[in-house]
Parts: C-alpha cells; structure tokens; sequence
C-alpha cells in the first residue's frame, strides 16, 4: 500500500513533444498530483492531449520535460527494466482497443499481468477466475478471446507473444 503522505502521482511541469517532423506538442506543462484511493476523470476535446497523458502516466511513453514521480520513485531516474517492473506492479490500463491475446482464453488473457508478475499458475488460475466472476462472466472464463463480444479486428495487435 502507498504511504499516505507519499502521492501516487505527482507530475510537476510535463510535457511532451512528439518529434515530428513537424513536431507536436501534445501536451504542455502539465502538474498533476493525485493521492492514494482518488478517482481522477481526464476530459477534453479529441487531440487535447489526454491519451498522451496517460501514455506517460502510465509510463508507456516518456515526458520531453518536467519531472514525474511515481508512488515516490523518480521515473527519470529509472532503468528500463526498473521502470517496467514499476508499470506491472503499480498501472494497471484499459485501452480504448482490446488488445487481447488471440487463441488464448479469457481466463489465459486475464491472467497475462500476473504471469509477467511471477504468480504460480494456480494462483494466476485461482485469482483470474474470480475476477471474471466478479464481472459476471463466469461462463466465458474458457471461451477463446476473439469471441468475446468486444472482440473486434483492431483488437488483435497485442505486443505480448501468444
Ligand atoms: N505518435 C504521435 N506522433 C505525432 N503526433 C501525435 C502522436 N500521437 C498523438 N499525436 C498528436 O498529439 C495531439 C494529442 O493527441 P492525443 O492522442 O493525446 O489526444 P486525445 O486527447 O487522446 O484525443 P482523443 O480524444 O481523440 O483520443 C494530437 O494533435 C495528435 O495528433
Ligand atoms: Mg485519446
């Protein structure tokens, strides 16, 4: 659990410049602080910034300036397998698309973070069946995930190996 003094999110002046060429800044000078248990909603009209946002966030991409702190962790100051063991421990992210494994099952693709996490396969089986009972698809906990009812084609360009 994160201190309570300690923000889950302090972001002081971040911004980011897609290089181009042209180059796009896409988000400027952003300082942001959240705390632990806060629900936080981003709005804003389309190319506002607010994916680039959360890319950074949720260290997907790297700021062109300013600072962020992650759960007290300097992310600029990070090795790359630092910050990736950052991201599967502390974000946890929806994408707009699905970006579910093909021929893999629910339960299987439910199960990815935990794997990458070291969770034994029991664990990862017992933990990931209770989740998707918990959000009443119990009976879909084997169905191949291109079934799914989100499936679409888009969905299908997940960077992790099936
Ligand atoms: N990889 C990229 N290279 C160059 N420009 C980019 C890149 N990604 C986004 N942009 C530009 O950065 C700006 C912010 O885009 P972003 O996707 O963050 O907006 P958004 O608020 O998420 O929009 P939407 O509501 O449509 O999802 C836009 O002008 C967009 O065209
Ligand atoms: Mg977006």
């Amino acid at each position: 659990m994160p201190s309570a003094r300690v923000p889950v999110v302090a972001m002081d002046g971040v911004a980011k410049t897609y290089p181009g060429p042209p180059p796009v800044p896409a988000l400027r000078e952003c300082t942001l602080t959240i705390g632990a248990a806060e629900f936080v909603a981003i709005v804003g009209p389309s190319g506002s910034g607010k994916s680039t946002l959360l890319n950074v966030l949720g260290l997907l991409d790297t700021p062109s300036a300013g600072t962020y702190r992650l759960l007290g962790a300097s992310v600029a100051e990070l090795r790359e397998r630092e910050r990736t063991a950052l991201r599967g421990r502390a974000i946890g992210f929806v994408f707009q698309d699905a970006y579910l494994v093909a021929e893999r099952t629910a339960v299987e693709n439910v199960e990815v973070p935990l794997l990458y996490q070291g969770v034994s396969a029991a664990e990862r089986r017992r933990r990931a069946t209770a989740l998707l009972e918990e959000l009443g698809l119990s009976d879909r906990v084997d169905a191949d995930a291109r079934t799914l009812s989100a499936a679409n084609d888009s969905a299908w360009r997940s960077p992790v190996p099936s």
